[in-house]
């Protein structure tokens, strides 16, 4: 079901020590209906490396289990149509609008809205056969494969070498960065912009967000890890945007050329003292959290969660919560509603029943949206309805 890592992907080194353990857990996506098998379980470690300070998963699980059905949809949410107004701001300042690939493109979501704005021709790339209908309906062709150097040359047919490449919240997914690399300096010329985006370690670290840690996410990415990446590869390291979006993400914007990485943008070291950190950090709030829940479970108050995240199955599990804690968890995603909580089984309801659900609590495990959550739900909470918001730091609404 999954390889054990032996050696850092980025660096190679084979000198990897083990900095946060949350024991064995099912796959946070693999919500699954009843009379479904469930993919199974796998140890949730991080392991971390002291030269380029990397930290990845200790083990990869096999991406066919991981991605079968795959639940994740880009959100339609506010806060998610602002962050790709943002993004695309900042790839007109740094690019002429041309040809676009998006690696993981999902539903096709942001190449319509790049497509809408003047880029073009687009592509999407994307093993999620389940998504490619949603693709296709926003007008958004997709290659129905991961990307490799293979699947690459397929892109390349199609689009030449492309003016701007986007990868956002996959590569930290990627086992082999090396072929992920080389296959992008494959379709890229000397003005491609290539634009990474994903979850910073730095941010991770600073508000102990241990429920993003799922085994997806096979690496928790610096700034420093990706440039020993760019080691030997025909690319560099040209600038870095920070975003809130996700608990705190970086945009890394590499191009084509044999120049050396602007060292401006490098981090100040991370270090094993940091990881221990974390790990307290995160126990603390693992604990607050359930001794929250079951103070309320004494005064006989009701619970749920709101929103189905893969971060909700990290924090139920870590929490050990079941149906007597947690009723059900409400999501607006079609593909989750009336799936069960992997590990838990707590029930998916669809968000719109929860005015008539009434639960007194609502776990926000959807923290990451906080403030668009509070304002679509004010009835809910004028019904005297609260949310606890679990992360950065517990919080009663
Ligand atoms: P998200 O935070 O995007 O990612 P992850 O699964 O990686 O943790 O997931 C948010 C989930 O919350 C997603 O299933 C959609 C759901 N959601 C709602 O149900 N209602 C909402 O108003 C919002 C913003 C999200």
């Amino acid at each position: 079901m999954y390889r054990v890592v032996q050696r850092c992907r980025a660096c190679n080194y084979s000198y990897l020590q083990q900095v946060f353990d949350l024991g064995i857990q099912p796959l946070a996506n693999d919500f699954c209906l009843a009379d479904d098998d469930h993919a199974g379980y796998a140890p949730l470690k991080v392991l971390f490396c002291q030269k380029c300070t990397l930290a990845q998963l200790s083990v990869v699980v096999d991406p066919n289990l991981l991605y079968r059905h795959y639940n994740y949809v880009t959100s339609n949410s506010r806060t998610m149509r602002e962050h790709f107004k943002t993004l695309l701001r900042d790839i007109c300042a740094n690019n002429e609008k041309g040809s676009v690939l998006e690696i993981g493109s999902n539903d096709g979501a942001f190449l319509a809205f790049m497509s809408k704005s003047g880029f073009g021709p687009v592509l999407g790339i994307d093993p999620a056969a389940n998504l490619a209908d949603l693709a296709a309906a926003a007008g958004v062709e997709t290659m129905p494969n991961a990307f490799s150097r293979a699947s690459a040359e397929d892109a390349l047919r199609v689009l030449g070498r492309v003016d701007t490449i986007i990868a956002r919240h996959v590569f930290c997914h990627v086992d082999d960065w090396r072929d992920f690399l080389v296959a992008v300096e494959a379709i890229s010329h000397t003005g491609t912009l290539i634009c990474i985006e994903t979850p910073y370690v730095v941010d991770l670290l600073r508000k102990a967000e241990f429920d993003t840690l799922y085994h997806e996410h096979t690496s928790y990415l610096s700034i420093n890890a990706l440039a020993a990446a760019l080691y030997g590869t025909g690319l560099f390291l040209d600038r870095v945007i920070h975003y809130p979006i996700h608990g705190g993400a970086i945009l890394l914007m590499l191009r084509k050329g044999t120049v050396r990485h602007n060292a401006a943008w490098l981090e100040e070291s991370i270090t094993i003292g940091d990881w221990k950190a974390f790990t307290g950090a995160a126990s603390r709030k693992i604990g607050k959290l359930k001794a929250f829940i079951d103070l309320l479970a004494e005064k006989g108050k009701t619970v749920a969660g709101y929103g189905a995240s893969a971060k909700s199955t990290v924090w139920v599990n870590a929490c050990e919560f079941t149906e007597k804690q947690i009723r059900f968890i409400t999501d607006n995603t079609p593909q989750k509603i009336g799936k069960l909580s992997p590990g838990s089984n707590i029930p998916v309801v669809d968000e719109k029943e929860l005015l008539e659900l009434k639960p007194d609590y609502c776990i926000m495990f959807a923290w990451n949206y906080r403030d668009e959550i509070i304002e679509k739900n004010q009835a809910y909470l004028k019904q005297g309805g609260k949310f606890i918001v679990p992360s950065p730091e517990l919080e009663v609404i």
